[in-house]
């Protein structure tokens, strides 16, 4: 197979690529699931464990003191990763779930009034939806939606108007119904749009709204800068960028952190506990009660640390690369139907699809047979698909390791598919 430069520099650190599947080397398209790791996330946890293993900010021991040490240096490293000022404002969670539910309990359940309102996009996760109808319901506010673009009947090129977020948000202030938050994803996990999060942000605050960044496919695929962003919140996973299942991140603005009221009770996030009451450690500890992922966290840290030799601006050019390849081959074929911005603008390199009269679920296990990994189902967004008019779609999504030629054999792979399915 011909291999770009930055794949040939990567491809030996992934043990997994090494594997074989029914019998064809594998091509694992589903990073937008989860990501494989490299060696040195996978050595840095058993290192971690072979010689540092000792819970965190409790003992005075030798052992102890060198995991908290990992621990908060881990966090200086994910701070300095995402451009944020200081490792104050990193809480770790156990993934982006928890980290916007966190926000949804610990700063918007205590602030949100009957009638207020919480705006998401039509391309949200369930992650980024879910929370905030739970929140919304326990406080009598609503969930609005910030729409998809509209051309014919469902189809949509998978954008968001800004113009639109600027009518919203001035409406929902004529109706006295005050916006909390907005929360959006920078890419979606389906469509592959990347949205303007500088834009959204400066117009959501011209209003007064906050505004969550769900990162949790932005992450690896591009340089994140909260500063610059100006957002209140970001959230994303580690499983996503490379590094361990387990662990996650909430970034929060100084001003929010001191808004919020504790997520979960427990050890670690108490200053003082009486019989009755308690008082709170400062953030991030007031928000990480029991025993943090400590191990991950070095797992993670590592991650960071071979995405930044690698380098963002590097692993985004090969992805556009890829996405320009497959972009291409999808318009040789009139039998596929391609979700989200149809040109490389505005684009991820996570493409959803659908081959004509063949369903989803038929499409990936064919591909899987030749050994290729790709996702089929709604993906965690069923109210995206139902704006599509469609239940599910087939999704290829690339990771740094990924190469033209695996894209290539999709496509083989899905003219199998029209043999047995539509001959
Ligand atoms: N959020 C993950 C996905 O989109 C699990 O597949």
């Amino acid at each position: 197979m011909q291999i770009s430069p930055l794949t040939a520099k990567v491809r030996d650190d992934f043990p997994i690529l090494k594997r074989k599947i029914n019998g064809h080397p594998l091509a694992y398209l589903d990073n937008a699931a989860t990501t494989q790791k490299p060696n040195c996330v996978i050595d840095a946890q058993v290192r971690f464990y072979e010689n540092h293993n000792s819970n965190v900010s409790r003992g005075v021991y030798t052992l102890a003191e060198e995991a908290t040490d990992i621990y908060e240096e881990g966090r200086e490293i994910i701070a300095k990763f995402i451009g944020a000022a200081d490792s104050g404002k990193i809480i770790f969670s156990s993934g982006t779930t928890e980290s916007i539910n966190l926000v949804a309990s610990a700063w918007a359940q205590p602030k949100l009034k009957t009638g207020e309102r919480i705006m998401v996009t039509e391309m949200e996760h369930h992650s980024n939806l879910v929370p905030w109808q739970l929140v919304a319901q326990n406080c009598g506010a609503e969930l609005v939606y910030w729409p998809l673009n509209s051309e014919s009947g469902n189809s949509s090129d998978g954008r968001l108007d800004l113009q639109k977020l600027d009518e919203l948000l001035a409406e929902s202030v004529k109706l006295k119904r005050k916006i909390r938050l907005l929360t959006v994803t920078a890419v979606s996990n389906v469509l592959g749009t990347v949205n303007p999060i500088v834009e959204i942000v400066k117009i959501s605050h011209a209003h007064g709204v906050p505004v969550l960044v769900d990162a949790a496919q932005a992450v690896a695929r591009m340089s994140i800068d909260v500063s610059a962003w100006d957002c209140d919140f970001l959230a994303f996973s580690g499983h996503k960028i490379y590094g361990p299942t387990g662990i996650g991140v909430l970034y929060a603005k100084h001003e929010r952190l001191e808004e919020m009221q504790p997520f979960q009770g427990g050890g670690g996030m108490i200053r003082q506990v009486g019989l009755q009451t308690s008082s709170w450690a400062e953030a991030p500890q007031k928000f990480e009660a029991g025993t943090p992922p400590f191990a991950e966290v070095c797992g993670l840290a590592a991650a960071v640390g071979y995405l930044s030799d690698v380098g963002m601006p590097e692993i985004q050019q090969h992805e556009l690369e890829l996405t320009t390849h497959a972009l291409k081959r999808f318009a040789e074929f009139k039998d596929l139907e391609l979700y989200g911005p149809p040109e490389t603008i505005d684009r991820s390199g996570v493409l959803s699809f659908n081959l004509q009269n063949v369903h989803p679920h038929d499409v990936a296990q064919v591909l899987d047979e030749s050994g290729i990994a790709v996702r089929a189902g709604h993906h965690c967004t069923q109210v995206l698909h139902k704006r599509l008019g469609i239940a599910a779609s087939v999704r290829m999504s690339f990771g740094l390791y990924n190469e033209n030629s695996e894209i290539d054999r999709i496509f083989s792979a899905l003219d199998q598919a029209r043999n047995i399915f539509l001959a």
